[in-house]
């Protein structure tokens, strides 16, 4: 496998996921404090209370992530940490500890990548309409400065916002996930905004860092499940629904007309200018690699192996959207924002955790992106979701991303036969 030279090696996080300390320092309610506080929304009851406590560790975990010879850290800021209310009062102690883990990660020669929001929105906020109302993306872009004006100086690239597709559907279409909306209609404004924020924010970083901006979405390819013309015809559909309605506007070419069609609901949250904003250049897109999809109803794809979340393990379409990508849309470059693979892993009597099949998985997908490489993609990075076991949204604790390890009773940390394989291929 051949990387190029300044390819950097990581993993990503986010805040909800792994900070805990939901009500210390000033730091205010999200919409997933809130969502899992209700009985029956995830696993268990489980919510991000303590997660991995990474907000009182964060030194360790640090010293963890250098230990394996990582070279990036791919993380996400907790706009409730830094604006309690959404907007106005900045939390110096929450910046304080932004600042600190930024520190701590340049100190390391670890290049720090934030994202802005990775769905954990102040409550304050979804309180007066959330992402629906146009008003979210003016207090986006105070976030962003806020945090930029703090730590803009130290970032090395920034992701606005984390998936917007999954706050969309499982936000607000399917109610899986925070704030547990089921209205097609909001959906799609919530999308524009997110969208429309992220575009909107893209100067207001610049002008305070001189680092790159991106977004990261989760562009799975969708396979049709046998070659009969209406399953061929409903992947190419929900390939415009689920990855164009987003690739689409970022490139200029406004939203997919087959999915408006099919989507069937008036789009007149749209605006004068929005478009010309969202397509606003940026300097790369993320793409969180995961699975592919199947669609249609007349045969099955050729089952494949999954991982512990049901998901279908398919390397190769990594490689063909990194591909199609380059070709189908400007995008000056790309990361692999997010790869990797829950297992129900445990800690064996020798202290040793082994993953196999999570070496396997990242194996392949890194064999992945080495081939999209050569086939002339320009791929910055590969971040392997995730560093540690956390708080998995829906699913809580029960299943485990991490080449580290976390026991939740102790916050001990283990690093699993997957890290050390990992920290093996960086320094070779
Ligand atoms: C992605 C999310 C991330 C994590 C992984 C498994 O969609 O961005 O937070 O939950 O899936």
């Amino acid at each position: 496998m051949d990387f190029p030279d300044g390819f950097l090696w990581g993993t990503s996080t986010s805040a909800y996921q792994i900070e805990g300390a939901w009500n210390e320092d000033g730091r205010g309610e999200s919409i997933w404090d809130a969502f899992a506080r209700v009985p029956g929304n995830t696993a268990n009851g489980d919510t991000g209370d303590t997660a991995c406590d990474h907000y009182h560790r964060f030194r360790d975990d640090v010293a963890l992530m250098a230990s394996l010879g990582l070279t990036a850290y791919h993380f996400s800021i907790s706009w409730p940490r830094v604006l309690p209310n959404g907007r106005g009062d900045i939390n110096q102690r929450g910046l304080d500890f932004y600042d600190s883990l930024v520190d701590e990660l340049v100190a390391a020669s670890i290049a720090p990548i934030p994202t802005l929001h990775h769905w954990d929105l102040p409550t304050a906020l979804q309180d007066g309409g959330g992402w629906a109302v146009r008003d979210t993306v003016d207090a986006f872009c105070e976030f962003a400065a806020v945090v930029s004006d703090r730590i803009g100086d130290r970032v090395h690239s920034w992701m606005t916002i984390n998936e917007p597709r999954v706050i969309v559907q499982l936000g607000h279409q399917t109610g899986e996930f925070a704030p547990g909306h089921t209205d097609l209609a909001e959906s799609l404004a919530v999308g524009h905004h997110l969208l429309l924020a992220h575009g909107r924010a893209i100067p207001v970083l610049k002008e305070r860092s001189a680092a790159q901006v991106g977004i990261a979405l989760d562009p799975n390819p969708v396979v049709a499940a046998s070659d009969h013309p209406e399953d061929v015809a409903a992947a190419k559909l929900r390939d415009a629904i689920e990855n164009r309605w987003y690739l689409d506007p970022l490139a200029g070419m406004g939203y997919p007309t087959d999915a408006v069609a099919a989507h069937g609901v008036s789009l007149d949250f749209v605006r004068d200018g929005d478009l010309e904003t969202i397509s606003t250049p940026m300097d790369f897109l993320g793409v969180n690699y995961y699975r592919r999809e199947v669609e249609g109803t007349h045969g099955t794809a050729p089952p494949l192996p999954q991982t512990d979340m049901g998901w279908d393990i398919y390397p190769e379409g990594l490689t063909g959207q990194l591909v199609r990508l380059h070709r189908e849309y400007p995008f000056a470059a790309y990361w692999v924002s997010e790869s990797g693979a829950a297992y129900p892993d445990e800690v064996g009597p020798d202290g040793t955790v082994d993953d196999p099949l999570r070496i396997d998985y990242l194996k392949g997908h890194i064999e992945a992106t080495a081939a999209a490489l050569e086939q002339g993609v320009p791929v910055l990075g590969y971040l392997v979701w995730s560093l540690l076991d956390n708080f998995e949204w829906a699913s809580g604790y029960v299943k485990r991303f991490g080449i580290v390890h976390v026991d939740f009773e102790t916050q001990v940390r283990t690093v699993k036969a997957s890290g050390h394989w990992y920290r093996d291929l960086i320094s070779g």
